[in-house]
């Protein structure tokens, strides 16, 4: 069994990918413990001079404060911005990542990043010597929300453990962060079978296609959430924002009266924030596990955080 003190994580966090199983295992398991006890006074006592710098020049309100959350109860400090346009980088002045990682580097001891483009995070660690955690950057080739993926494989595992056969039925656009980082970690898990339930054209990344080959990870597409809800165990379900030249696609609608088509264990999952595809109506149901999945951020972000300050303290 993993201890909080013996667990070690020192790279930058930009992809999921950079995580072997065991890795993965680890921090679901000291997720787990932080889920059921908070950290010790020692614990707390030997990160008190641990800085953390939060950079998020996207707007955010579960990454950011769950990891703020997390660093508080571990009982690190933090510092940072929750808009970009209040530094120098990400206003009109468009100071160079690489100037702003030069700065952090002596103001914190570990760097957590999100952007709306790709490209940012991967500027920033030229010069970053902190490790760099990305929070989320932009959409589609390279876009990835390691954390996200897991939380997410975090609360699955809660309802459906790892080692035995599940089937994920995911309906979002597959080339989005949340849905790139979930797709590469179950890739590690091959006992999980995918359903992909996409937009008319839509699928999956060229690249992501040939990964998933690779990883032996074999998926089916479905153009109608009905399909693929009676076999699902988790429905993974991310955002479709209604605007004037993207209208609600009602296959991908988990309406109320689709409900009764649900495996009585089935769980709903969602990074949120929500679109059209996810209505009200359905936070009341047995099968709602989206809020909880959003409370499991901050444990496994504590996890994620005492796997640097192992490291960062024993310095
Ligand atoms: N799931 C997620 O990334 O939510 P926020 O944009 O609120 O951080």
């Amino acid at each position: 069994m993993i201890s909080v003190r013996n667990f070690f994580l020192k790279d930058n966090l930009l992809s999921i990918k950079s995580l072997d199983l065991d890795t993965i295992m680890n921090i679901i398991e000291l997720a787990q413990n932080f889920k059921v006890s908070k950290p010790d006074k020692k614990i707390k006592k030997r990160n008190e001079d641990i800085l953390v710098a939060s950079l998020f020049f996207q707007p955010s309100t579960r990454t950011r404060l769950s990891f703020e959350s997390a660093v508080n109860r571990l009982g690190a400090k933090i510092i940072g911005f929750a808009d970009g346009e209040s530094s120098r980088s990400g206003s009109s002045w468009n100071e160079k990542f690489t100037d702003t990682a030069q700065m952090i580097n002596a103001y914190a001891d570990i760097a957590i990043m999100r952007h709306a483009k790709v490209e940012p995070v991967h500027n920033y660690c030229i010069k970053s010597r902190l490790p760099v955690i990305n929070a989320g950057n932009g959409e589609g080739l390279n876009a990835e929300h390691p954390t996200q993926a897991l939380l997410d494989i975090f609360t699955i595992h809660q309802s459906f453990p790892l080692h035995k056969s599940l089937t994920l039925l995911l309906c979002c656009h597959p080339s989005s962060r949340s849905a790139r980082s979930l797709l590469f970690c179950i890739a590690l898990f091959h006992n999980i079978k995918l359903l992909l339930c996409t937009e008319q054209n839509c699928k999956l990344l060229p690249e992501d296609e040939a990964y998933l080959r690779q990883a032996g990870v074999t998926y089916e597409y479905l153009r109608n959430i009905k399909e693929g809800l009676c076999s699902a165990d988790v429905i993974y379900m991310a955002g479709y924002k209604e605007t004037a030249d993207h209208l609600p696609d009602s296959n991908l609608m988990l309406t109320p009266d689709l409900l009764s088509y649900l495996h009585p264990r089935a769980i709903i999952m969602h990074p949120l924030p929500r679109g059209y595809e996810l209505p009200y109506e359905l936070d009341n149901s047995v099968h709602c596990a989206y809020f909880s999945q959003a409370e499991n951020g901050v444990f496994v972000r504590m996890a994620i955080l005492q796997g640097y300050f192992n490291v960062i303290g024993g310095r």
